[in-house]
């Protein structure tokens, strides 16, 4: 088993260099499947959720060369099938955009049910409604696996009933080859659809409005291959900077867009840090005591849900009392037992945690129970006192790229540990 040992109390001081995003990642790489040309994708970052992709993209049939740890390039023409092998399918979140590119290309899909981070219920019925409105029917479920065919794909106004990154990604694919103009009403505007819809333009999509609340598609016949690069990782970018402001640290963060980085930097000035932004980096530091606040999360431009955990163990630290609101998950608040551990002063009722900010988080040895939760955890133990030893690990590195050489190179006292 592997873990990371850190010992807290070393404010984080230096650069660190942001990795190509994981949200972006995972959908750029399906949608690869809807062209019939060679794509090249640079900037991805080396993590296990993106070589779980290329290998669901081999097993379908498509060429797939590792020209470096951040570049790949791959040919789709030679994809023979419509069925996402279970085996694959069942480690993450983003296999479900094969629903959306294997439709869009062969009319059908077969991709069994989504694996990924455990935050309750994450239905895909969005997904589904979009599907259907654009003339796909849905057999009924066997192995968990949800199965689409389409005589033929129509363009059609679809208003989804809650805001979807997943949902708003899928069917803007399989919209890109349906004949005839799609709206999407009450899309998402994360900056991973904005990346998303750009790249299929570059195969020669007809995509406008992404980014806005609507989201306007014209089908095209064929979509050619090209070349992308993806964009910085908003919310690895928020991990260093939450831990840099939690640590009382002094950090560059580099290969950034600082658009992106707006409602972290917001929160993140109002429990006092200082950030100044530059073209592709900003630095942030802190003199001043965390002050508390309060915290909503919200789908993009909002404050993301993918910062909650790490944002909660500064309200932990935070002089004061602090209301943490997880507006977009039923059930995020577990990282909360494992902080507690630590010393942590905290209520939860529902959606609703309380915080009554503490000195100093104890040193103990506490579990990653998801991707961000682990990120979390990592925080906390380079602001505890004392070694703290975070197991389960493997959710980290399937989102976060080099994570223990990157917080070394910050000044962290952290090692990975092979038990
Ligand atoms: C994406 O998940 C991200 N994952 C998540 O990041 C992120 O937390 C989430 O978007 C919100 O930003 C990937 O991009 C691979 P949603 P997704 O559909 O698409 C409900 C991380 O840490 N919903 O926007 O699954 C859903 O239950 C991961 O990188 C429906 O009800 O999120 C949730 O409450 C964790 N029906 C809310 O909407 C649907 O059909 C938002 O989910 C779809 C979603």
């Amino acid at each position: 088993m592997k873990k990371y040992r850190i010992r807290g109390g070393i404010p984080l001081v230096g650069e660190v260099n942001i990795s190509g995003a994981k949200n972006a990642a995972v959908a750029i790489l399906p949608a690869v499947a809807l062209a019939d040309g060679i794509c090249r994708i640079e900037n991805l970052p080396d993590i296990e959720d993106v070589a779980t992709v290329l290998e669901i993209l081999r097993a379908l049939g498509a060429e797939v060369r590792r020209v470096s740890p951040s570049t790949v390039e791959i040919n789709p023409c030679t994809i023979d099938t419509e069925t996402v092998p279970y085996d694959l399918a069942r480690h993450m979140r983003g296999s479900y955009y094969f629903l959306g590119s294997l439709l869009g290309r062969f009319r059908r899909a077969r991709v069994p049910l989504p694996g990924g981070c455990d935050f309750g219920e994450r239905p895909i019925d969005q997904h589904l409604k979009g599907f259907t409105a654009l003339g796909a029917v849905q057999a009924p479920l066997e192995n968990a696996t949800v199965a689409l065919s389409a005589e033929k794909l129509v363009g059609n106004s679809i208003y989804m009933d809650k805001v979807s990154v997943g949902a708003t990604a899928n069917v803007m694919m399989a919209a890109c080859k349906a004949r005839g103009i799609t709206i999407i009403e009450n899309a998402a505007k994360e900056p991973h659809i904005v990346d998303l819809a750009n790249f299929l333009n570059f195969l020669g999509a007809d995509i406008s409005g992404a980014g806005t609340d609507t989201v306007k598609i014209r089908g095209v016949d064929r979509l050619h291959g090209t070349n992308y690069s993806i964009i910085p990782d908003q919310i690895e970018a928020g991990t260093y900077m939450a831990a840099a402001v939690a640590t009382g640290g002094d950090v560059l963060v580099r290969g950034i867009i600082p658009k992106h980085m707006e409602s972290i930097s917001a929160k993140l000035r109002e429990m006092g840090a200082e950030i100044e932004e530059y073209d592709d980096a900003l630095r942030i530091f802190r003199k001043e005591p965390l002050r508390h606040c309060n915290v909503k999360t919200m789908p993009h431009p909002g404050f993301p849900t993918d910062m909650q955990p790490q944002i909660g163990v500064l309200l932990s630290i935070a002089e004061g009392r602090s209301v943490l609101n997880e507006d977009v998950y039923d059930k995020r608040f577990r990282y909360l037992d494992e902080l507690r551990r630590m010393g942590a002063q905290v209520e939860v009722d529902g959606k609703i945690a309380v915080f009554q900010g503490i000195d100093r988080l104890r040193a103990d040895t506490v579990k990653a129970v998801d991707l961000r939760a682990g990120a979390a955890m990592i925080i906390a133990g380079l602001v505890a006192d004392g070694v703290t030893e975070v197991e389960d690990i493997r959710h980290i590195e399937r989102g976060y790229e080099n994570v223990v050489e990157k917080f070394r190179a910050l000044g962290a006292d952290m090692e990975l540990v092979e038990v």
